[in-house]
């Protein structure tokens, strides 16, 4: 169970409080424009990855922030925020990544007992997706010109 060490651009680690009260379980606390920075308006979790080849994510967001966790298991966060690349292990609930704006992501190499969470600051927005990596790259980049 590690700290992620986050290096690209638009993202960093958030850490949960928590309670350990082992055996009886432990409890993990998140609050909104505390530990997560942004306001929370939607809530999703991803279960049942058995397909060891399953590869998620693989987008960037125009807006949208929002902080993933692995709440069970561990699995691959691949990160790229059009000028550096990094891929993280997230094996520790304690500890979520922020997907920030502009940061391409994708998440492999699941463990078959994991489960992600993630707090999106905004409702779902089929226009604020980046689907294809080249049109990311352009639109990274475009404010990127009179730097
Ligand atoms: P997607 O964001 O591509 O999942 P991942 O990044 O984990 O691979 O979403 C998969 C599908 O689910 C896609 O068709 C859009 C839909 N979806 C919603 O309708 N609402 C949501 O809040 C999310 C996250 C996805």
């Amino acid at each position: 169970m590690s700290k992620p060490k986050i290096t690209v651009k638009n993202s960093g680690v958030v850490t949960l409080n928590f309670f350990k009260d082992f055996p009886d379980g432990d409890l993990f606390i998140a609050e909104a424009r505390k530990n997560i920075p942004h306001d929370i308006k939607r809530i999703y979790f991803i279960n049942n990855l058995a397909n060891k080849k399953a590869v998620r994510g693989k987008h960037a967001h125009k807006k949208l922030t929002q902080v993933i966790f692995c709440i069970n298991g561990s699995f691959h966060l691949g990160l790229d925020d059009g000028s550096k690349k990094q891929t993280v292990v997230l094996d520790d609930p304690g500890y979520g990544v922020i997907l920030g704006p502009k940061l391409w992501h994708t998440m492999t190499g699941f463990s078959d007992d994991c489960v992600l969470l993630i707090l999106a600051g905004d409702y779902y927005r089929k226009d604020d997706y980046l689907r294809n990596y080249d049109e990311f790259m352009r639109y990274v980049h475009k404010d990127r010109r009179h730097d």
